[in-house]
């Protein structure tokens, strides 16, 4: 595939720690070089940085020591925001939807944020309907997302997250909250997204079919990040 072993992300003895309410150093010395069209899983027990290190990855956190860089580019306070919105989706296990807000209108947010025309007929309108054509949910357009279930919930949120066709995927325990069989089409929607588009997954999982289903697996301990056994 054509997309494949260019690096997307490169991280260097990523530090991070937070002192309040107390000292904890969280993440000593994360090296990952991530490539265009893989899918990484990391596994690791509660408490070990999973999140912290996904949210530092993906810009929404900064590390106290280290460098991050996305598609070439160094990850600075002046790029940041250019980056994360430019090549950057998050999914995150309890959804983080608007939830009196319908289906579509949940999609378009990233679009309304970024100031793009999102009435009906617009190019990210129609979009966001074929993404929820997508997920299956195109009967759910104009529901706001409170009446969903779970499962119909992380699928809204797995077609905002393909909007603004982001470069690297990073979800959180994305099915941790969810039924084997939803699991699996949750799964299924994101591996496609990286398998049809050539594009990045990084999914923090305990979840052991996903994590062999991913191209790599990782494990993260004792503040770094280790072959799993
Ligand atoms: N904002 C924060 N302030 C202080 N401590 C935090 C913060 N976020 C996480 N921690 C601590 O950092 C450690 C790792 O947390 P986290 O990254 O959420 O782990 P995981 O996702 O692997 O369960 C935990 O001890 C947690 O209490
Ligand atoms: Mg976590």
């Amino acid at each position: 595939m054509k997309y494949m072993y260019k690096t997307i992300l490169q991280a260097k003895k990523i530090y991070k720690s937070y002192r309040i309410p107390q000292q904890v150093n969280v993440l000593q010395g994360v090296d990952i070089t991530i490539l265009q069209g893989e899918a990484v899983a990391i596994t690791g027990r509660s408490g070990q940085g999973k999140s912290t290190l996904l949210h530092v990855l993906g810009t929404l956190d900064r590390p106290c020591q280290g460098t991050l860089e996305i598609a070439g580019q160094a990850v600075t306070r002046m790029s940041v925001s250019s980056i994360r919105n430019r090549h950057i989706a998050f999914v995150f296990q309890s959804f983080h939807l608007l939830d009196d807000y319908t289906a579509i209108e949940n999609i378009l947010m990233p679009a309304r944020i970024a100031r793009e025309s999102i009435s009906r007929g617009s190019p990210a309108y129609r979009r966001g309907l074929e993404l929820l054509d997508k997920v299956s949910l195109s009967d759910r357009a104009h529901q706001t997302t409170k009446l969903l279930s779970g499962g119909e919930k992380q699928r809204v949120a797995i077609a905002r997250a393909l909007c603004n066709h982001p470069d690297i995927i990073f979800a959180d325990e994305p099915s941790g909250n969810l039924d084997r069989l939803t699991s699996r089409s949750i799964h299924d929607l994101l591996l496609n997204y990286v398998k049809e588009e050539g594009k990045t997954l990084v999914v923090v999982t305990h979840d052991l079919e996903l994590a062999s289903r991913c191209d790599r697996r990782f494990s993260l301990e004792n503040g770094i990040l280790s072959l799993p056994e």
